[in-house]
């Protein structure tokens, strides 16, 4: 078992090489893959920290040269880098997603052309050696920032941990676009307690990050929560304004939990008495996933100065709450 992961990250970073390689010592890499990376600012020391790669448009470069060098095609089946008989990454630029150790383990590929209907990022299938719910984008290179600052900026995309790196902000991971699961709230809580959700903001953004304070905060984790202004994501803002005005977007803007939750459920429900209470209970609910009751008492002291609303009236709320919660 042992033996078998270490043979098939042997030839991902075979892959990896030959990905880089494509980049910086070909033609077609230099014009489109390297142009594009420039296009979007990327700095050369950084692409080579995230293992940035280019897939040529060939259908077999990849597969040709791995199994020359003596890698089986099995394996690339294994790892998805192969299907059919063809390479499955083609005609994208590259991202490596490592593990904890720094090997690669799976691969992302972003479609360069803007007006194809085919999505955007496709990535390596579960394997072996990938478990998509049990991966951080970027934990790797993030790791010692994320203890030293001990908070853990979490972002949707490969490209803005890449582009928050490159501007000094190195405590950042992604969670590659799906919805956080319990593995990567964990996987989180062995380097920090503090994470600040810091998604897209756009609907989705904010949808994903409702859903990803009840992970966090069931895992015992600290959470807060930063809304990026409309349309932009951490790499857009963060090349829109640079880095003193983005630091202070997030020294500003950062709520926690419960304000962020509840000012949103209730700017929704505006005067309605039955849409606020809705977004009381609600953000009650999610209050009542805190498992330390000092820390829960302290969020509702604030709760209740905030709503005006008698304290003793959200304290039996919430411990009825904490009562039924799971
Ligand atoms: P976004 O659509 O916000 O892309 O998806 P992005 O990260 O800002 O990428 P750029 O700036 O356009 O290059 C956020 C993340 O969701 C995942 C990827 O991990 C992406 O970084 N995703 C998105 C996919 O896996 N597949 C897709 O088709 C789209
Ligand atoms: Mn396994
Ligand atoms: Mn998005
Ligand atoms: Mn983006
Ligand atoms: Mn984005």
């Amino acid at each position: 078992e042992r033996q078998v992961k270490e043979a098939l990250i042997l030839v991902n970073e075979f892959a990896q090489k030959w990905y880089e390689d494509q980049l910086y010592n070909t033609d077609e890499g230099k014009s489109i893959g390297l142009s594009y990376f420039k296009s979007r600012g990327f700095r050369r020391d950084v692409m080579e920290k995230f293992g940035l790669g280019f897939a040529p448009t060939g259908r077999n470069g990849l597969l040709t040269a791995a199994t020359a060098a003596g890698y089986k095609e099995e394996q690339l089946e294994q790892l998805g880098l192969v299907r059919n008989k063809k390479d499955f990454f083609w005609d994208r630029v590259m991202f490596t997603i490592h593990n904890l150790q720094g090997k690669p383990i799976a691969f992302a590929g972003r479609i360069l052309k803007k007006d194809v209907k085919a999505p955007k990022y496709v990535n390596s299938p579960e394997s072996e050696v990938y478990h998509k719910s049990d991966v951080l984008y970027g934990l790797y290179q993030a790791r010692q920032s994320v203890r030293k600052q001990d908070n853990v900026y979490m972002v949707e995309g490969y490209t803005d941990v890449i582009s928050l790196h490159q501007h000094g902000v190195h405590n950042v991971v992604a969670t590659s676009g799906t919805s956080l699961t319990p593995g990567q709230a964990k996987l989180v809580k062995r380097q920090t307690e503090n994470v600040t959700l810091l998604y897209d903001g756009d609907k989705a953004g904010i949808k994903a990050a409702l859903r990803g304070v009840d992970v966090l905060l069931v895992e015992g984790l600290n959470v807060r929560v930063v809304i990026l202004p409309d349309g932009e994501d951490p790499d857009s803002y963060m090349q829109k304004v640079g880095v003193t005005a983005f630091e202070e977007y997030l020294t500003s803007k950062r709520r926690d939990f419960l304000f962020f939750k509840a000012d949103l459920l209730l700017e929704e429900a505006g005067d309605d008495v039955a849409a606020r209470s809705a977004a009381i209970r609600s953000s009650i609910a999610t209050l009542a996933l805190v498992e330390d009751p000092l820390k829960r008492a302290g969020y509702l002291q604030q709760f209740t100065g905030r709503l005006g609303l008698e304290e003793s009236l959200l304290v039996n709320l919430v411990n009825q709450a904490v009562a039924e919660r799971r």
